[in-house]
Order: structure tokens, then C-alpha cells, then sequence
């Protein structure tokens, strides 16, 4: 039977997830689809439990369902633990649901293909302390980044996400900021890279050492305020489209088996939004 897969937000119309999986499953010659369901959050339970009865074979979770989704499934893994969040959803052979997050491995994927090691980066900076940046400090801790400091508007967060985290440690945002000449990599994962003038966000990547690689997990726009500042600062910039491609290929690879052509989707997904 033709296997299918879907992902539920709200709202889910511009999710770029089923254009990239239907294109993978072409290329990979799978017989299988993936489709948008709209679901508001007073409906996730029922919506869980209709695509298990429909036979859905996984599906991936967006905002607002990340968190909670969670006391639906039967088993989520470390990293959706360490992110309260489940981006990615299996249903086992046995009809049992296996919940993961593949964002935090997703970014690191997308740094690792630009060839970026720990050795050149050094001690690198999280921005932010929510869900994103918990995923990718567990991610990148595993890869063999370290010292991770991470800084926060709220420096308890910071401070309670970085107790969980191996090799990482809070700072203030004004000693983050007088110091940032020492991080090799600094990753943007709050939601004001996106209208950095507007908001007043305290972090400004002028002062970073040349050749830095800064990252934002926003990618639309391409490149935000933030990103665009560093580059002019002398940074290697990285936008957030690596990561969304990755963090899909990780699930269709949990899904299938098959690893699909990220380089292809990224530069595609680039053109789409009008990059070159
Ligand atoms: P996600 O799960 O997507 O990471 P989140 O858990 O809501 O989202 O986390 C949002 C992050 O963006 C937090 O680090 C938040 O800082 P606070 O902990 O101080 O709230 C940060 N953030 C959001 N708006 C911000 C703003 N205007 N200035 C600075 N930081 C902001």
C-alpha cells in the first residue's frame, strides 16, 4: 500500500515540508506522499489519533504543536527531552508513536557541510535560550563544540539551559557583547534576527573576529538584519535554510532509510525565495 506522510501546524500553508519530501520521494523513486493538515490546537488529540487510525506512516509537528504533542506519543527520545519539543513523529511497526526532534542535528548537518570543525570554531555563543537554541547546544555539544556560552535577554534561562548542557555556561548579554571577538561561532536563535532595528536586540555582531561564522535559524528573509550586519562585519554567514532541509532529511531518513540530496533542495529552496 502507498505509504504517506504529513505534517500538522497551524497555520500550515506556507510550510515548504511537502514540496521538499514529495520531491524527495521522486527522486528517490518511494511511492509515498506528504501532505499539510491544518489542526488547531483544541484538535491535536483527535488529530493524532485519526492519522494513526488513518495509517499514517509519520508525521512532522510545527508550531504551535511542538511541546504539546509530547503526551500523545508513547516514547520521545533525549533530544526532543532536552527540547520539550517534537518536530518529527514515526509510527512503529508495532502502531506505537516514537517522537524525535531533528533540529538541533539538523543545524549542525548544515554547519558540518560548509566544513566548519570544532577545532576552527572554538568557543562558540548561543543566542537564546528557548527550545531552538536547547537543540542545538545538545546537538552541537555531541558533534564536539565546545565551550557553548549562552546568552539570554531572561540570563536564568540561559543559566537553567546551560545546567543540562555539557560543556556549556551562561553569560550576560553585555559580556557576551564586550567579548564577542572570541567566538568562532555564534548562533542566532531567537525570533528578532528577523527585525533586529525594530526590536532593540541587545547582541550586534560588529567587533566579531574576521572570518567568524554566524548563524541565524531564521531563513525567510534569506538574510536577516543580524546576518547581514555580520557579514558586513567581516563573518561567514549562514542562514537558516541548511537547517530546515537537514532537520527534513533527518526524518525522511528516519522514514525510509535513504539520506536524500540536501544540496540540491537548499539550493532550490534558496532560488524559490529569491536568493541566488
Ligand atoms: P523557540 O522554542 O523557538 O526557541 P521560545 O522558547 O519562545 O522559542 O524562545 C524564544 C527565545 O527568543 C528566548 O531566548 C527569548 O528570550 P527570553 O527568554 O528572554 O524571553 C528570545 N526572545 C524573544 N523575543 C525577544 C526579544 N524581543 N529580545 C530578546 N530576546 C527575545
Amino acid at each position: 500500500m502507498k505509504k504517506w506522510y504529513a505534517v500538522i501546524g497551524d497555520p500550515i500553508a506556507q510550510s515548504m515540508s511537502p514540496i521538499m519530501h514529495d520531491t524527495w520521494f521522486q527522486e528517490n523513486g518511494i511511492d509515498a506522499s506528504y501532505i499539510p493538515i491544518h489542526v488547531e490546537a483544541n484538535h491535536l488529540e483527535d488529530a493524532v489519533d485519526s492519522l494513526k487510525r488513518l495509517g499514517c506512516s509519520g508525521w512532522n509537528v510545527t508550531v504551535p504543536h511542538k511541546s504539546a504533542i509530547i503526551p500523545f506519543l508513547d516514547q520521545v527520545d533525549e533530544e526532543a527531552r532536552q527540547m520539550n519539543a517534537v518536530n518529527t513523529v514515526k509510527v512503529l511497526d508495532d502502531g506505537t508513536l516514537f517522537g524525535t526532534n531533528t533540529d538541533g542535528r539538523g543545524f549542525v548537518r548544515s554547519l558540518q557541510e560548509t566544513g566548519t570543525t570544532p577545532e576552527e570554531v572554538g568557543e562558540l555563543l548561543i543566542i537564546g535560550a528557548g527550545g531552538a537554541a536547547a537543540g542545538i547546544s545538545y546537538a552541537l555539544e555531541s558533534a564536539g563544540f565546545s565551550p557553548i556560552a549562552v546568552t539570554n535577554r531572561t540570563i536564568e534561562k540561559a543559566k537553567q539551559m546551560s545546567k543540562s548542557i555539557t560543556g556549556s555556561y551562561a553569560i550576560q548579554v553585555d559580556d557576551a557583547q564586550s567579548e564577542i571577538s572570541k567566538f568562532g561561532l555564534i548562533v542566532q536563535t531567537t525570533s528578532v534576527g528577523m527585525n533586529f532595528a525594530q526590536s532593540g536586540f541587545p547582541l550586534d555582531p560588529n567587533g566579531i573576529s574576521e572570518g567568524a561564522t554566524v548563524a541565524d535559524i531564521i531563513y525567510n528573509p534569506l538574510e536577516t538584519e543580524f546576518l547581514r550586519r555580520a557579514r558586513e562585519a567581516g563573518g561567514k554567514t549562514m542562514n537558516g535554510i541548511g537547517m530546515f532541509v537537514h532537520q527534513g532529511a533527518l526524518a525522511f531518513e528516519l522514514w525510509t532509510g535513504v539520506y536524500p540530496d540536501t544540496k540540491k533542495m537548499i539550493y532550490s529552496i534558496t532560488t524559490e525565495l529569491g536568493g541566488k
